[in-house]
This record gives structure tokens, sequence and C-alpha cells, in this order.
């Protein structure tokens, strides 16, 4: 298969890694890392796993021009850089029978499908963890799993054939039929965990630990939870706290997204978050102070 992978940070590295691993023809796409990108060209990507570390060759571009029509394109720019990602790559994925977003947050699918024809839309969420250590050097850090499907209706053949070609590159990916919830799953998560690490600079685990901390844990999560049940999710108050809580368990020791993000000084997923979640609680009539309060804070 030919995939084009739209952002080559540390998970759109590790999957097109992966991916060319098992045999596709994978280009990645970074207009900006220039460095990874060139030792990319010159001595491949090297992938690091605690097992040790595999050296792969795949072709990397910075240069929109050199990307060639594809089987997928597979999205995986921070969800406020999608926009201008998207923008730059038009003619390709116009011209893509399958476009993939892997993102966190909750507002690049309305980007997306700006440009990309719905029936050919693949959203998902995935939980594998990587981190780029040096120019075309990636870190595989945890083994998560990926959830794929068509943004609305059941998976299609296509979908299946994504979910094998993940699978069979040791990425374990399921094919979903209701990718919708699964992305607010995640953003409700998102949104109790990351805003909160990141403002108290935090491992996600400490969250737990500090009973003022979690505290206020709770009290984004059910907010959040009150906006997906005004969006039509039935999801319950104490399921989702539980389910919060083990993610900040089972990752205890992570430094969040947004936490890396404001330590590099580099933009946050804020907007695509927290700030989401505050849109549609204002557009569903459910307020929101907390989401809008971490919003403002992360912002400054
Ligand atoms: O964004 C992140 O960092 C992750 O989604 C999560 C689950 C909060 C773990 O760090």
């Amino acid at each position: 298969m030919k995939i084009v992978i739209i952002g080559a940070g540390a998970l759109g590295s590790l999957f097109g890694g992966l991916l060319a691993r098992s045999g596709h023809s994978v280009s990645l796409y970074n207009p900006s890392n220039l460095e990874h990108i060139q030792t990319i060209r010159k001595s491949g990507l090297v992938i690091e796993t605690n097992e040790g570390e595999q050296r792969v060759s795949l072709s990397a571009t910075s240069q929109a021009s050199e990307l060639e029509r594809s089987d997928l394109v597979a999205i995986f720019v921070k969800a406020h850089h999608t926009a201008k990602a998207i923008q730059g790559t038009r003619s390709l994925l116009q011209r893509a029978p399958l476009v993939m977003s892997l993102q966190n947050g909750f507002g690049v699918e309305t980007e997306i499908l700006g440009i990309v024809p719905r029936e050919n839309f693949l959203r998902g969420t995935t939980s594998q963890g990587a981190t780029l250590l040096a120019p075309g050097r990636v870190r595989w850090a945890g083994k998560g799993v990926t959830h794929l499907g068509r943004w609305q209706g059941q998976p299609t053949p296509a979908v299946q054939s994504i979910v094998d070609a993940l699978n069979q590159s040791s990425l374990e990916t399921h094919a979903a039929g209701n990718v919708i919830e699964l992305v607010w799953i995640k953003l409700i998560v998102n949104s109790a965990i990351n805003a909160l690490t990141a403002l108290f600079d935090v491992p996600n685990g400490v969250l737990l630990k500090d009973p003022g901390l979690r505290e206020i844990l709770r009290a984004i999560t059910r907010e959040s939870v009150a906006v997906a049940r005004a969006y039509g999710f039935a999801f319950s108050e104490s399921e989702m706290i539980a389910r919060v809580e083990q993610v900040c368990q089972q990752t205890a020791e992570n430094i969040s997204s947004m936490l890396q993000d404001v330590r590099r000084k580099r933009p946050t997923e804020i907007e695509f978050i927290n700030g989401a979640i505050a849109l549609e609680g204002k557009r569903l009539g459910v307020s929101t102070p907390l989401n809008q309060l971490l919003l403002r804070l992360v912002q400054k």
C-alpha cells in the first residue's frame, strides 16, 4: 500500500516506520523539522524499544510537491496545526481514497471534512506512546491500542484493510463502528488530565496522589461528561471518573503531551480539548466554568 504520513512527529514517525518495516511504501512529510527529515533520508529511521532498536528505510520529505498520490494519507500533526497542514496538502488529500486521523481532541474533523469527502474519512483514537529522542530516532514508549472507523457509519472492507495493515505492522488496531463516541471518551480523559498536569507541572499519577488535585480531576470530568450527555452520549459520571483515574494510574509516570508542549514552550492542544468542550457546552446550553478556566490558564 502507498501511504503518506502528514506530520512526522513522534507518533507519525512511529506509525510510518512500522508500516514501512512491514513492506508498505511510506513517505513521511514534515515541512518544519528539517533535521529529522534529512536524517531519515540519509540513514533511515531508528525505532527504539526496551528490546532493542531497528533501523527502517523509508522516504521522507519537507516538500509537499514531492508527495505522490497514495492509497492512504494519515494525518498526525498536533490538532492546532491541522488547518495549515491540510491547506498545504489539499490536492493530495482530495485525491486520496482514504484519509485517516488519529489526532487528539475534537474539532479537527470539521477542518478535514472541509477538504476530504465524508465517505473517505477515517477517524480513530490511539493510546500508542512514542517520543522523538533525536533527529531520525523515535522511542516506542508504550504499546497501546488503536480504534479506527468511518466518521459516521459501520466499518467497510476498505476500513478493514487499513486495520489489517496496522495489525500486520505490530500496531494493535480494532475496527470501530462508534468512533465519535471513542473520540469523546478520549476527549473527556484528556480534558481532565492534560491541562491539570500542564498547569501543576506534574506527571499524570500525581493527580491521584494529591487529594486536592484528585478533587479537581473529578470535578472537570463531571463537567465534561455533562456536555457529552447533552451532545447525546449516555456516559455515566461514575464510570467516566473511574476511567480517568484508571488512565492516571496506568500512565502514572507519563509526562502528558500538553505538559511536554508547555515545557518545550510550544503551543498546546488546549483549544481542541478543553476549548472544544467549552464551545460545545455553549452551543448545547451547558455551563463549563472549569473547562473555560483551564483554557484561559493554559493559553496565558
Ligand atoms: O495526551 C496524553 O498525554 C495522553 O492522551 C494521556 C492519556 C493523557 C496520557 O498521558
